[in-house]
């Protein structure tokens, strides 16, 4: 049993998914100290800022939110109470030291592997030793470690079975800030994943920063790529859509491409990142693909799976780009149809390889590119979105949406539909003719059971 909660908890999360995977595990660490989550800081007894250090902004909207927490903390001191500041996450990792020199109010910072150490670092924090810093990779991992989950995970859970990176995409912080590689095993995955159905959960995304480089152990002794690793999941009875993200072009293997083709809980959306289009800048980027192989990549899985939606990142501006290269990244955009993508300005990350290329991009360069980059997208995406209307589309209806009695859920293409229907369908998967297309959703009616 836990502790009565008596202290307010305010968890902020930056970045991908993985941390949001993370933040909500703190929270579960957290919870027998008597801790449970708020949705303000203020009055908070303890806030966690869960940092990304992918690009320059986003390490830098960490600092311009410690500068509106310090008020906040001084006027619980002056109340004669103590918020604990905590920041976590990447830019912990990567500039934990700096973080304390900038922000003394920050009474821990801590590393993504040291989560399971936090009541250890709050109980030193609220002794008021000073500020304690814990951004090491420890030799007991932390899945091994953290209680189980007790957080209700809600109709769609995330599910990290892997971490770190090895591949040293030149640009990348993530091989730095999150380590290296490595798979929980497999019984582990599939004993949480029952954990978050037995609680509501209908749809599971499996989590990584390479997530098809999983190699978790097998129950028997053996090894699970991920697409046995799906298939053990797919038994799983009340787990109804599989996604998985993110994946790298090099790991898409065929016992992956078959299980697109044979499971049918694992949904026709696959967000595969390319960054360019360019070979040259491909290189560069030391992604260890052409875009050709990407181009055969995507054959194979659209051979196994007709109806796969597609979605990358891309990156603009990365050293040495020239208009060329950046025409060759247009190309393979309007070649391939994405339904979706994310699209960035090449942002310089100290201590990368490609930090200290020669041939930077300038600013406004970048700017064109990106702007021209994203119309291309965005047209493709609405494209992809009218092709549903008249449809009937089984979705997954997760929350209320923003209107009186209008739910909210995901196409099996990871697209938002909202409609008209009864709270009583969160959970369920129910059919739903597209009527319309809104900017970044569809808008449909319920059709009777069975025509999906
Ligand atoms: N593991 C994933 C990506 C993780 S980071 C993969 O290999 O594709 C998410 C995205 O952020 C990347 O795909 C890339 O497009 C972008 N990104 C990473 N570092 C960047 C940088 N220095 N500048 C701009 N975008 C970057
Ligand atoms: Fe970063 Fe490349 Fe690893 Fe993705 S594969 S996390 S972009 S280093
Ligand atoms: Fe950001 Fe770290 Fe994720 S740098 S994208 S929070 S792995």
């Amino acid at each position: 049993m836990t502790a009565a909660a008596t202290r307010k908890l305010f968890i902020k999360t930056y970045g991908c998914q993985m941390n949001a995977y993370d933040s909500a595990r703190m929270a579960d660490v957290l919870a027998p100290l008597g801790y449970a989550p708020c949705d303000s800081a203020d009055g908070a007894d303890m806030v966690i800022l869960n940092t990304c250090h992918i690009r320059e902004k986003a390490a830098e909207k960490m600092f311009s939110e410690l500068g509106r927490l310090v008020p906040l903390k001084a006027r619980k001191a002056r109340a004669g109470g103590q918020m604990i500041l905590a920041v976590a996450g990447c830019v912990a990792q990567a500039e934990g030291a700096e973080i304390l020199a900038r922000a003394p109010q920050v009474d821990i910072v801590l590393g993504p592997q040291t989560y399971h150490r936090l009541p250890e670092l709050v109980a030193r924090a609220s002794r008021a030793a000073g500020a304690v810093l814990d951004t090491e990779f420890p030799a007991e991992p932390k899945f091994d470690t953290l209680p189980e989950t007790v957080r209700t995970p809600g109709v769609s859970a995330f599910l990290t079975i892997q971490e770190g990176c090895d591949k040293f995409c030149t640009f990348c912080v993530v091989p730095y800030t999150r380590g290296a590689e490595f798979s929980r095993p497999g019984a582990d995955v599939v004993a949480e994943a029952r954990r978050l159905v037995a609680l509501g959960a209908a749809e599971i995304t499996l989590l990584g920063q390479n997530v098809n480089a999983y190699h978790g152990e097998a129950p028997d002794g053996g090894s699970w790529g991920l697409g046995a690793l799906v298939r053990a999941l797919a038994c799983i009875e009340g787990l109804h859509r599989i996604r998985y993200t993110t994946s790298h072009p090099r790991d898409v293997d065929e016992a992956l491409v078959a299980a697109h083709a044979e499971v049918p809980q694992l949904m026709p959306f696959l967000h595969l990142p390319v960054q360019s289009g360019s070979d040259r800048v491909l290189a560069a980027m030391n992604r260890r693909h052409r875009a050709d192989d990407y181009r055969a990549t995507i054959d194979r899985l659209r051979r196994a799976r007709p109806d796969l939606a597609l979605s990358s990142d891309f990156i603009v501006g990365f050293p040495g780009e020239t208009d060329e290269d950046f025409d060759a990244t247009l190309a393979l955009v309007r070649e391939i149809g994405f339904a979706q993508a994310f699209s960035f300005k090449y942002s310089r990350r100290p201590g990368t390889p490609a930090a200290a290329m020669a041939g930077q991009v300038p600013d406004a360069v970048k700017t064109e590119r990106l702007a021209a980059l994203q119309a291309l997208l965005r047209d493709g995406q609405l494209r992809f979105n009218r092709s549903m209307v008249g449809r009937v589309l089984p979705v997954l209806f997760e929350k209320r949406g923003r209107h009186f009695g209008q739910l909210v859920g995901r196409s099996p293409y990871l697209q938002p539909v909202h409609a008209a229907a009864p709270s009583d369908l969160v959970g369920r998967i129910v059919p739903v003719e597209i009527a319309g297309v809104e900017p970044n959703s569809l808008a449909g009616v319920v059709a009777p059971m069975g025509t999906a």
